[in-house]
């Protein structure tokens, strides 16, 4: 018999065409000033008004915090989160990728005197003291459907995940005008993030029936339509799946966890400023060809549940599936080592220790990893 497990998700979820207009009946009469969080590329693409028309809508007051940065420190999080504490908003609405969305939720909590520095060591100090509405436009990291908030703490050269319940968003928006116009490199970025996100949660040591059934839902989904999502403008239901499959694959997290792709890719982050999704893809295969013998059968299932083909064995199955990630990701044009990157190839002993020590997620991974084993992964990345 299994152990406990639980499915954490936010209060509502709204998704499909037109979607955005429920902000007006869920701010309407009770909100009366929004704090709206974004950042510069987003406002720039123009999409920002799709919400700020139906806050308009809705009567309220908004105050715009638009300079969130990408993938911010946790000095950079404190920043923004000092100004809005002077701004008497009774509702944070982040629209933006997982870094504006991180900070809102850090927002949320970080009420009375700690600040994110004292949530880094003791995250249980947080209590919500205003609701959040995450509104996506990346496909994505699926940070609207987690209670996580990753920020970078730049002394230690690491990115670290805050996990608190209180951070679980009370509304979410998925709406695909949102992504529409999303740079193909970020949707490259943010949606291997999601395939990521996806296969480590189906195959972590902590999968269980409630996340086996949103990571392999998030797999049929993003598999078959990342591509053409990331390089067909016009292709806007393979751009649906995405946005419904990278929220799927970030409940799966908040019902399970990733495994070694996310932690050996934390250092990357945190020493050399790689972007998320970008340390992720390169991880991505080298992890999971690691972990072939330990989990050829959850391999075999994705396999026969995506009808990828006619194989008959567990290991020619998971062959199978790992060629096609193979394949994503070079046809994405994501680098597959950190040589596009200020790398020092001597540095060697230093991303060792630091991927040792994200034990959060490595203990997670199926396969056990040696030091000698993370050492083998980042040769075959430098
Ligand atoms: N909390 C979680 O559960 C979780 C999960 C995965 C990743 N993350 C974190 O999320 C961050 C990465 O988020 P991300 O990949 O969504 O990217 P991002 O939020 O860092 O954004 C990347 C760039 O894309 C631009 N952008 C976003 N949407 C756009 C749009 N629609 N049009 C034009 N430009 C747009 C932004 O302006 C920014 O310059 C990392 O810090 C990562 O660690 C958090
Ligand atoms: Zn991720």
């Amino acid at each position: 018999m299994m152990g406990r497990y639980a499915l954490k998700a936010p209060r509502s979820v709204f998704c499909g065409v037109n979607s955005l207009d429920e902000i007006v009946p869920f701010v309407k009469g009770k909100h009366r000033r929004a704090a709206v969080f974004t950042d510069r590329g987003v406002r720039e693409s123009g999409i920002l008004e799709l919400p700020l028309d139906r806050l308009r809508l809705a009567d309220a007051d908004v105050e715009i915090f638009d300079d969130l940065v990408p993938e911010p420190s946790c000095d950079q999080a404190q920043g923004v989160i000092d100004r809005f504490r002077g701004s008497r908003a009774d509702l944070i609405i982040a629209v933006g990728g997982g870094s504006v969305m991180d900070v809102a939720k850090l927002a949320s909590i970080s009420c009375g005197d700690h600040g994110v520095r004292d949530l880094l060591r003791d995250p249980a100090l947080g209590k919500k003291s205003v609701p959040t509405m995450m509104i996506p436009t990346t496909s994505g990291t699926g940070a609207e459907a987690t209670c996580n908030s990753v920020v970078a703490v730049p002394e230690e050269e690491v990115k670290t995940g805050i996990v608190n319940d209180e951070m679980m968003a009370d509304a979410v928006i998925l709406d695909v005008e949102m992504i529409r116009r999303l740079p193909k490199r970020i949707a490259a970025f943010s949606g291997v993030d999601a395939l990521c996100h996806a296969i480590e949660c189906y195959t972590s040591k902590r999968a269980n029936p409630f996340s086996d059934v949103l990571a392999m839902e998030a797999l049929r989904l993003i598999l078959p339509s990342i591509v053409r999502a990331c390089e067909d403008g016009g292709a806007m239901e393979q751009k649906e799946a995405m946005l419904r499959g990278s929220f799927y694959a970030g409940a799966a997290i908040a019902a399970s966890g990733t495994t070694a792709v996310h932690a050996l890719s934390y250092p990357l982050g945190g020493k050399y400023h790689i972007p998320h999704g970008a340390a992720n893809a390169i991880m991505l295969m080298p992890v999971m060809r690691f972990n072939l013998p330990a989990c050829l059968v959850e391999f075999g299932e994705v396999y026969d549940a995506l009808c990828l083909g006619n194989a008959s064995s567990d290991a020619a199955k998971a062959d199978a599936l790992l060629d096609l990630m193979g394949s994503i990701v070079s046809r994405l044009g994501i680098p597959a080592s950190v040589k596009d990157y200020d790398v020092p190839l001597g540095d060697l002993d230093g991303l060792v220790a630091a991927g040792l020590g994200v034990r959060r997620l490595l203990s997670n991974n199926k396969r056990e990893l040696s030091a000698e084993d993370v050492r083998g992964l980042y040769r075959e990345i430098l």
